[in-house]
């Protein structure tokens, strides 16, 4: 890479940086929105109207569901957004330990005195944040339905260990994200639940946008980005075909980043890509011909 090209790769690395923290149950007790603004603007490209239509959504006070498959943007999309309306982003991964509790808030013993200490939903109601639960499918079902009152026009929630009934904070969004196809019906979103929400549908951007995310996220030249979108668009192809996915965007960040890192592309396809999407030793070989046809 040219020096030029490094002083960019430099400055555009920057925008890489992690812009929040999830919340885990544990840190319950510590949530301060003001510590979840975000104040520089994360980098997002649009690939679509979904800027505006989770403006006027809300401006509308209606919840958004973001759905779409692992790695396409929808976390950074929502730190963007947060950054965007000025409002406090607090993350919730779900699993599937994941109680009624831990979002709406427990009593605790400290020094002596019971307190009850508001769980990162409940926080996020009463301070005007944008709650994201991250991976909502993956919740129990009986957590979920705290969070119906919340998501239709009533806009409360309710506490049922304080007998308290919080109405939202105007300021408050509710946003939730899962992935579709990867879940067993079991694990699929209730008509009830999913017919609350807005839902804005994400996908890799289109081969040029996608180029112009990985030069701007790793300072990798245009013309590699581009070979690397067009291997990942190969690995897509196999999906169905003993691949349950291909590559995301975020892998090819992956293998930019070794990429710039000087290691050759073909060994940054392997283990950013091949190896991380399957451990099938036959597909990983097809994959890694794929990638040497390329490169
Ligand atoms: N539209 C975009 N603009 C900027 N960067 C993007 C965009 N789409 C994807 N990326 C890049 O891809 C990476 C992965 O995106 P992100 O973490 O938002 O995926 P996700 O959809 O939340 O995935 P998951 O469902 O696994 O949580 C980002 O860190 C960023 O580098
Ligand atoms: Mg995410």
């Amino acid at each position: 890479m040219t020096s030029s090209g490094d002083a960019a790769a430099g400055k555009l690395c920057d925008n890489a940086v992690q812009y929040t923290s999830s919340v885990t149950p544990m840190q319950a007790q510590v949530i301060k929105p003001e510590e979840h603004f975000i104040t520089e603007e994360p980098y997002y490209e649009s690939i679509g109207d979904e800027i505006a239509v989770f403006s006027a959504a809300y401006r509308q006070k209606l919840p958004v569901l973001l759905k779409g498959p692992t790695g396409c943007g929808k976390t950074r999309f929502m730190e963007h957004m947060a950054w965007r309306l000025h409002r406090p982003l607090i993350t919730v991964s779900c699993h599937d330990d994941l109680t009624a509790s831990d979002l709406v808030g427990r009593f605790l013993v400290k020094g002596g005195e019971t307190v009850w200490i508001d769980g990162p939903l409940a926080r996020s109601v009463r301070s005007g944040s944008i709650c994201y639960l991250d991976e909502i499918v993956e919740a129990r079902k009986d957590t979920m339905v705290v969070i119906h009152p919340l998501a239709d026009d009533r806009r409360v929630l309710p506490i049922e260990k304080l007998g308290e009934l919080i109405e939202a904070n105007e300021d408050f969004c509710l946003a939730i994200s899962y992935n579709p196809g990867y879940q067993s019906v079991l694990k699929d979103l209730k008509q009830s639940t999913r017919q609350r929400f807005i839902a804005l549908e994400f996908n890799y951007p289109a081969p040029d946008l996608e180029a112009t995310i990985i030069l701007k996220e790793t300072g990798l030249p245009r013309e590699m980005a581009s070979k690397l979108v067009k291997f990942a668009s190969m690995t897509r192809n196999l999906k169905g075909s003993g691949l349950d996915e291909g590559a995301s965007t975020r892998l090819l960040v992956h293998a930019a980043k070794l990429i710039t890192a000087d290691i050759a592309p073909v060994t940054a396809c392997h283990t950013a890509i091949a190896a991380a999407l399957t451990d099938d030793a036959e597909m990983i070989a097809a994959i890694n011909e794929l990638s040497g046809s390329l490169f």
